[in-house]
């Protein structure tokens, strides 16, 4: 049985191999075609513990264009507020027999150990601070097409990476495949021991950026931070808010990347997210949707439906 529970793991040729079909579906997309004989019979469960707006919605727009019957569980009305395990609610959702679950939790692990009760294949949409591996995918099949290549490229992920599921999966997507990657953020949101994982570490933004083809902003995730830890945001985006005078150390060509959702003026100034010289926020949100079908795809491959 396959499943997606993290980046950490993959081998180079299987990350080529979802980013190229990715890249069909990009093509695909843009037609406005769709291929809705690949999963027709099959049923897609998001099931989603925490907020979302990008990863909910294209993992529901992925299943829709390749035929699946998807169903969206809202956890904020469903029967884990009266009290019900997530192992109680995934058996539940297991006796449904879906054929793929898709999975977001505040919780680190939480999608590996539903893995190991339920008979769908069980995609990470996001464990607490651990990884979010369709980002990672994502965010690189748009480095891919902007920069051509993957491999050799100086890649800043910036920001609070201590709290980012999203900085964890993308460091180990780059470096696996062959970027020189920095992190660059404040000692206080810099985790111990990333240094291990194949990353050089500054604390200053400026030095960070230096030279570097692609930039990764972070959101602040203040609702992971202990209460009175977080830091002012007006101060914060002196020192790491990105705007176009701390830019100017990257490449002149240099793209902006952020997951969202962004924090104007925090991590990010408003006129740099919104550069079309830099930016490929919106990008990135499209190859979202392309991402999660060729996820979808390998998985249900060979994959017998869960049939009673
Ligand atoms: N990047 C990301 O995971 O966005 P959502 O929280 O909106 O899904």
């Amino acid at each position: 049985k396959k499943h997606l529970l993290a980046i950490e793991g993959l081998e180079p040729p299987a990350i080529s191999q979802l980013l190229d079909l990715a890249e069909s579906y990009v093509l695909l997309n843009r037609s406005g075609k769709t291929q809705r004989d690949l999963l027709r019979g099959r049923t897609l469960i998001n099931l989603f513990f925490e907020d979302s707006t990008r990863t909910r919605t294209s993992f529901e727009l992925a299943g829709k264009r390749l035929g699946a019957d998807v169903i969206n569980m809202s956890v904020s009305t469903s029967s884990v507020n009266k009290g019900e395990t997530l192992i109680d609610t995934a058996a539940t959702l297991n006796a449904m027999h879906c054929d793929l679950l898709v999975v977001r939790h505040d919780q680190s692990g939480a999608p590996n150990l539903l893995a190991q009760i339920v008979d769908a294949a069980v995609i990470n949409a996001g464990d607490g601070t651990h990884e979010h591996p369709t980002q990672a995918l994502l965010d690189a099949l748009t480095i891919k097409r902007r920069k051509g290549r993957i491999a050799g490229l100086t890649v800043a992920i910036c920001g609070d990476v201590t709290h980012s599921r999203v900085a964890r999966s993308n460091i180990h997507l780059l470096t696996t495949m062959g970027c020189q990657v920095r992190v660059v953020g404040p000692p206080t949101l810099i985790p111990a021991g990333v240094a291990d994982l194949g990353v050089s570490v500054f604390h200053d933004m400026a030095a960070g950026l230096d030279g570097v083809d692609v930039v990764m902003t972070l959101r602040l995730q203040r609702e992971r931070m202990a209460r009175g830890l977080v830091p002012s945001a007006r101060e914060y985006f002196r020192f790491y808010g990105l705007d176009h005078e701390k830019l100017a150390r990257a490449r002149p060509d240099a793209i902006v990347m952020h997951p969202g959702p962004m924090n104007r003026g925090v991590e990010i100034d408003s006129a740099v997210a919104d550069d079309p010289a830099h930016s490929v926020i919106k990008e990135q949100v499209e190859m979202g949707v392309a991402v999660r079908m060729a996820v979808l795809d390998i998985l249900s491959r060979g994959q017998g439906r869960n049939e009673p």
